[in-house]
């Protein structure tokens, strides 16, 4: 395209195709539309049960299975982990620093779940996690926020946490007696998972929803 004359730089046609441009500066065309040029991608994923959170199989089926190969090629890898069974809200990226940043601890990033447990949820529960849970092998959770919107033999709740340890809300839910039956991730910090996504399917963070991460960190 661009030996052709099509690629078009500032207005001028640039016909070597390596030449080298700063994207950031200039207004690409190419065959008279414009690009957008953007240095890394953000990725709304809604999880389905059954795929690893990894970027490469160990047989299994990976989240980057569900994207299409341009896409996979960017580099992009999952911001934290949810279990292969955890559905929902997963984002994915090539943005190193950003994704880092909202993993820590440290910045206070909420993470919201639903949750469906065996066994009923009942106020002291919710007091044991405000107050940080201390499971079984030892590690002190940092205080949490649990809201039951429903208390039966079985039961559903809304979990917040800040950090995010190798199965916490399943483990903090046993340490309680009441394992989890069904888990999904529906808002990290300022993104809520989006109702129009399908399991399985995904979309890109829009300009503001990037901006809106940035300033959590
Ligand atoms: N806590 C879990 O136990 N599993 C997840 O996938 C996410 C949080």
């Amino acid at each position: 395209m661009a030996r052709q004359g099509m690629v078009m730089v500032d207005g001028v046609a640039i016909r070597a195709a390596e030449a080298k441009v700063d994207p950031e500066s200039v207004k690409i065309t190419v065959g008279g539309e414009l690009m957008n040029y953007r240095r890394y991608t953000w990725v709304m994923l809604n999880k389905p049960s059954g795929y690893l959170s990894a970027t490469e199989d160990g047989g299994g089926e990976t989240v980057l299975d569900l994207l299409p190969q341009d896409l996979r090629r960017q580099g992009l890898f999952p911001v934290g982990r949810l279990d292969k069974d955890t559905e929902g809200l997963l984002l994915l990226t090539n943005e190193g620093g950003l994704a880092h940043a909202l993993l820590s601890p440290k910045r206070h990033v909420d993470k919201v779940y639903y949750t469906r447990t065996a066994g009923q949820l009942v106020e002291e529960d919710c007091r044991a996690f405000s107050e940080g849970l201390v499971l079984g092998d030892g590690l002190h959770c940092q205080p949490a926020k649990l809201e039951i919107l429903l208390s039966g033999e079985e039961s559903e709740a809304l979990v917040t946490l800040r950090e995010g340890k190798f199965h916490q809300v399943k483990r903090m839910l046993e340490a309680r007696g009441k394992p989890v039956l069904y888990l999904e991730r529906i808002q990290m910090g300022t993104l809520l998972l989006d109702q129009s996504l399908s399991r399985g399917s995904f979309r890109f963070l829009t300009e503001e929803e990037i901006a809106e991460l940035h300033a959590l960190v």
